[in-house]
């Protein structure tokens, strides 16, 4: 059985309340074994597939979708949930004490589970990068999987996901045995509420704003890795793997 574990979304679910951490932040939360991997990109990008790549194979990997786990609040309708969602739909950040959360709890409830935590869309901006510091998070790397917008917008045009186990495909590019249908777990696959092209356009605007500030952050700290994403899945997890000083 593969260690790598899919996106944590149950201790985020189940918090009642939301932020007052962030303005109280306790030091060194995160555990001195774990090395954080932070996955940088522009929404489709290739974040999620080279983590899910990742995950087939096995290795030591925790990873930490904060899409995915606001997605799974959404659907459960949670307080968190229920906050988060129009903002999604909209294509605008969600704001930080609710995201910083969810990973706090992610976090405290993988302790001592792997080597590295992958996290993906989270930081997404500098209060962001500032809070995981203060969390203590020992940054090994900064991937920033770099993919031109007109590229984008063909990307998530094309992109499946499957409702139940969360596979992502896509129409062309990885494309399932039997169209519309999961390969894993038989489910119809869907699209995304936020992948039509007008929020696509504003989740464009949002990561050059917000998010790209990030790639000299982290650049400035000697963390930042760039790799082509432009490239098969193939090509760019082995170039992640490679970049991120993974096994
Ligand atoms: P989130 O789910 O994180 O969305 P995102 O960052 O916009 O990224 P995506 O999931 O769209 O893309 P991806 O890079 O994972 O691409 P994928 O691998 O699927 O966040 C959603 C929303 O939640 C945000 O808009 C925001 O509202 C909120 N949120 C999340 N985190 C937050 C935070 N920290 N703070 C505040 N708000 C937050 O690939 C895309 C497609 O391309 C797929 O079809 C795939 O098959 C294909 N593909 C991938 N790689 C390749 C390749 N190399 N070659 C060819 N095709 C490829």
């Amino acid at each position: 059985m593969s260690p790598f574990k899919t996106p944590v979304a149950t201790s985020a679910d189940s918090r009642d309340h939301r932020g007052a951490w962030c303005n109280h932040l306790p030091f060194g939360i995160i555990p001195d074994i774990m090395d954080i991997v932070i996955l940088l990109g522009a929404p489709g990008s290739g974040k999620g597939t080279v983590a899910a790549a990742l995950a087939g194979r096995g290795g030591s990997f925790n990873h930490v979708s904060t899409g995915e786990l606001l997605r799974a609040a959404v659907a459960k309708g949670t307080p968190a949930g229920v906050e988060a969602k129009s903002y999604m739909d909209s294509g605008s950040l969600v704001p930080d004490a609710v995201v910083a959360q969810m990973v706090k709890d992610v976090v405290d409830a993988a302790s001592g589970d792997a080597a590295t935590m992958l996290l993906d869309g989270f930081p997404r901006n500098l209060a962001q990068a500032e809070i995981l510091e203060k969390m203590g998070a020992p940054v090994k790397k900064a991937v920033l999987i770099d993919v031109p917008d007109g590229i984008i917008q063909d990307r998530i045009a094309g992109r499946r996901t499957c409702p139940k186990c969360k596979a992502g495909y896509h129409v062309k590019n990885l494309p399932p045995k039997v169209e519309g249908v999961c390969d894993k777990c038989g489910a119809q696959l869907t699209v995304r509420k936020d992948d039509n092209p007008e929020t696509v356009r504003d989740r464009l605007a949002v990561y050059h704003r917000e998010t790209e500030p990030l790639v000299a952050f982290y650049e400035n700290k000697g963390l930042l890795a760039r790799i082509d994403g432009t490239r098969g899945v193939e090509a760019t997890c082995k170039a992640f793997v490679e970049a991120a000083g993974l096994k």
